[in-house]
C-alpha cells in the first residue's frame, strides 16, 4: 500500500469509530442524571397523559430497569415521541434517571413520584 491509500483507510477507520461511538452514546441512557430534577420533569411533561387519562399509567414502578431501558432505547417508535422530542437530551437522562432508581425492582420502587 502506498501513503495515499494508507491514509484513506486510516481516516475511513476514523470515520466508521466514530460514527459507532456517537450511535453507541445516543442508545444508551445511563442512570447518571439529575434524579429529583427528573422527577418534576416526568411530573411536569409525561404524568398529563400517563396518569391514566390519555394513555396508560405509568409511573416509576410500572417496569423494571431493564424494561426501562429498553423503553428509552426505542422511544422513537411510541406514540408520544413528539413529546419526547420536545425535551434536550439532559431532561430525558434526568427522567430516565428517576424512573430507572425507582423501578419495580429497584431498592425503592416508586408510584406517583
Ligand atoms: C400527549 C400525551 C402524552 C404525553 C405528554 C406523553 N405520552 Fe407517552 N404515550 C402516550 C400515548 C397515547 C402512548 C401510547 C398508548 C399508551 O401507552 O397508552 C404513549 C406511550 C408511551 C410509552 C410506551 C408504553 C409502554 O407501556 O411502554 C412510554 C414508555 C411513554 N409513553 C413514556 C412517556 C414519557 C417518558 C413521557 C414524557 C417525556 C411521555 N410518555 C409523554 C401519550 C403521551
Amino acid at each position: 500500500m502506498n501513503k495515499r491509500k494508507t491514509q484513506i483507510v486510516v481516516m475511513m477507520v476514523l470515520g466508521i469509530f466514530l460514527t459507532l461511538t456517537a450511535l453507541a452514546a445516543a442508545a444508551n441512557y445511563k442512570p447518571d442524571g439529575d434524579e429529583r430534577k427528573g422527577k418534576y420533569l416526568y411530573r411536569k411533561n409525561c404524568l398529563s397523559c400517563h396518569d391514566g387519562s390519555k394513555a396508560k399509567e405509568l409511573y416509576a414502578n410500572t417496569k423494571t430497569q431493564a424494561q426501562w431501558k429498553s423503553s428509552f432505547k426505542r422511544h422513537e417508535r411510541f406514540e408520544c415521541k413528539k413529546q419526547w422530542e420536545k425535551r434536550s437530551k439532559q431532561d430525558l437522562i434526568d427522567i430516565f434517571t428517576y424512573l430507572y432508581k425507582h423501578a419495580y425492582d429497584s431498592p425503592q420502587p416508586a408510584k406517583c413520584g
